[in-house]
């Protein structure tokens, strides 16, 4: 919650949008939504009628194979909304072959391989057969719609094709991110009781080999009800190992099948896939997006919000594993029939050029990233920037995070040479698509906002403690939307009681998002951080207990309290406080067991940057750990720790200040 923009209130510098877009050049159409009276009234329009609003949108942006005639049901009270109930459509067959078959020669995929200059395209007919061929290989293995695999992928066009794959079928896919850790995956796959898992043999980052398969077959030991692991060859290694009947190669899989595949089509509210993402619990949960409204709140906002038009190439950074890669990278280009480009790399490889690079070489239009990757590539200098051509640029947007205003002006400056339009999109695993987001055309830009609502999304800031709705501008307390939206997750894939008690019970009728928020005096909405055990860290969100249940594991930790710092790169950091088990002595070498316990048991985005082994963890009467004070303390704010009556040895905050200042 603690961030550069707390004092920035609605004097803050604004941005009008840009000239080249308000005007464009010959041969450029003007954008989608050109003013704020546009905006309105379309706003307007979702939130008075929506049943107009949404059913023109649906009808224009996806092809129905069974057209629905009701537009929504169900209630935030009761968490059972469903959109466009009695609709069909197929979603390989929206995003792909609706554009093979019209022009079979466009780019769907660029993709830009971990080695530079390695560039190839796969254009909407090489796709189409791509996932057709592998859609057959999947209904060989006996998958019928309904059905869940894994995918555990580098980010490679592959990726993508098994994700369409799926969808060909009516199957419901679940990405892991393939940088979490084998004990990760397995507790994904068997919680998603999925009996195929689709791979590659090794990925490749900056050079280095990721051995994938070896993880998957890690993983695999605990889950026997795998019965087939396809394996894609990205680098042709000779040292992965084989497990036939169970190891299928992909390319001999694809060559055995018809090249054709009818698609299955599935109703609106069928699932389309399940994503893990960190609660507030230690246990990861499967968040439910469905096919209909999903895809077209992936394909609405990434049109309206990066103003996409015919010819666009768009650059989304973030991994398949991600929501973000979900929407940005695969659904919403293809819904669009739009380029879209596959990164495998990493910023910095071979040098801090390479986003820029990518820029000049693809002549990339709209360009999609995190404050991360913002603030660490701004440390290496503006030369590494300016030396590319990034005139293609017209969009530049950022999602994760709240993005502090000095990196914000430094991307508006220096990556956009103010010529482009900065958006700052705000949303979640769970709400599938953007919520709060400007529109490039039309919002005044307040560097650290995100501005407003998109359309169909009504917000509101409650009061934390009692719920009660704050009206009117120039109030903050925790942000909360008011009523559904095509594409907001339905569901915790075998715990809607989890979901209901986590978004819709906290605050009855609304859906509760876990942040805090602020609506400045011209209705713009800053986003304050969470206000649960979530931790954000580089945009990857991970939950307090998870990490502290991993530290549990290590047979020398007694206790752990685990408590987001603050972090000038990666936004916060995780500082783990320990205590030890009698018998085992506090030493440097224990330190870092305990650091590599937790990235073998998730995986290396949640090592902690800090870990400080303490005699004591500041306790209740009762024995609850007071997080709040090791919070406190981490961000330098031991002055301000408000109310210890309930603790119950006030001499150890002293010791902890002292520990926590030669550790930091
Ligand atoms: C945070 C990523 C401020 C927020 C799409 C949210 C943001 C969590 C922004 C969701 C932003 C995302 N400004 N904070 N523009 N975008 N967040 O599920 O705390 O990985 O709740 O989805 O990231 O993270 P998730």
């Amino acid at each position: 919650m603690t961030s550069d923009n707390q004092e920035l209130t609605a004097q803050s510098a604004a941005y009008p949008p840009p000239e080249r877009l308000v005007n464009p050049e010959e041969g450029r159409e003007k954008p989608w939504i050109s003013s704020m009276a546009e905006y309105e009234a379309l706003y307007n329009e979702s939130i008075q009628q929506p049943d107009k609003f949404w059913t023109r949108t649906a009808n224009e942006l996806l092809t129905w194979d069974k057209p629905f005639t009701h537009v929504t049901q169900g209630s935030l009270n009761e968490g059972n909304m469903a959109w466009f109930s009695d609709g069909q459509l197929n979603i390989s067959y929206n995003c792909v072959d609706r554009w093979a078959i019209k022009d079979p020669n466009r780019v769907a995929f660029v993709y830009e391989a971990d080695e530079p200059g390695q560039a190839s395209k796969v254009t909407y007919g090489e796709l189409l057969a791509k996932v057709c061929g592998l859609a057959n290989v999947l209904h060989s293995f006996g998958l019928r719609k309904g059905d869940t695999v894994a995918i555990y992928m580098p980010m490679i066009p592959e990726a993508a094709v098994a994700m369409l794959a799926c969808a060909r079928l009516g199957l419901v896919h679940t990405v892991v991110f393939a940088g979490f850790s084998a004990a990760s995956l397995a507790e994904r796959v068997a919680d998603a009781r999925c009996r195929v898992v689709i791979t590659a043999d090794e990925g490749l980052r900056g050079s280095r080999p990721i051995r994938t398969k070896a993880i998957v077959d890690e993983a695999l030991k605990t889950c026997p009800e795998v019965e087939r692991v396809l394996v894609f060859r990205r680098t042709g290694s000779e040292q992965v190992e084989f497990n036939a009947p169970r190891d299928v190669w992909w390319h001999e899989a694809v060559a055995a099948q018809r090249p054709y595949c009818p698609p299955v089509p599935v109703s609106a509210e069928d699932p389309l896939f399940l994503l893990y993402t960190s609660g507030s619990t230690g246990k990861p949960k499967g968040v439910v997006h469905t096919s209909g409204g999903y895809l077209l709140g992936a394909a609405m906002t990434l049109k309206y919000v990066f103003d996409i038009h015919d010819g666009d190439v768009f650059c989304c950074t973030a991994d398949i594993g991600w929501i973000t890669g979900h929407s940005y990278v695969v659904y919403g280009p293809l819904a669009l029939g739009s380029t879209s480009v596959v990164f495998e790399s990493v910023p910095t490889y071979p040098d801090a050029s390479r986003y820029w690079k990518l820029v000049e070489d693809h002549k990339i239009t709209q360009f999609y990233t995190a404050p991360t990757a913002i603030r660490a590539l701004r440390r290496h200098g503006d030369d590494f920037v300016t030396k590319c051509d990034l005139s293609s640029l017209r969009v530049i947007g950022s999602v994760g995070e709240p993005i502090n205003p000095d990196a914000w002006t430094w991307y508006n400056e220096v990556v956009g040479g103010s010529r482009c339009a900065v958006v700052d999109t705000y949303w979640q695993t769970e709400t599938g698509s953007h919520v709060i987001t400007p529109l490039p055309g039309a919002t005044v830009a307040k560097p650290g906002s995100a501005t407003f609502p998109f359309f169909g999304v009504e917000l509101a800031i409650l009061d934390p403690t009692t719920g009660t709705e704050l009206e009117g501008n120039d109030v903050s307390g925790v942000l909360a939307i008011k009523r559904s939206w095509p594409s907001m997750a339905r569901t915790i894939a075998g715990d809607h009681k989890r979901f209901l008690e986590t978004y819709l019970r906290p605050y009855p009728g609304y859906y509760f998002a876990g942040d805090g928020a602020s609506r400045d005096a011209d209705g713009y909405y800053w986003i304050r951080g969470r206000v649960d055990d979530v931790i954000n860290v580089s945009g990857h969100r991970l939950s307090t207990a998870e990490v502290e249940s991993a530290l549990i594991g290590h047979n020398a930790v007694a206790e752990s309290a685990v408590v987001a710092a603050p972090d000038e790169l990666t936004g916060q950091s995780i500082c783990a406080f320990v205590t030890l088990k009698n018998g085992f002595e506090a030493n440097n070498k224990l330190k870092e067991e305990l650091v590599k316990e937790v990235r073998t048991r998730i995986g290396p985005i949640a090592t902690p940057k800090v870990l400080i082994l303490v005699d004591e963890l500041p306790k209740t009467r009762s024995g609850k750990i007071i997080r709040r004070i090791l919070r406190k303390v981490v961000a330098g704010e031991a002055d301000q720790l408000g109310d210890l009556s309930t603790l119950s040895d006030p001499s150890i905050l002293d010791v902890l200040v002292r520990e926590v200042s030669t550790a930091i």
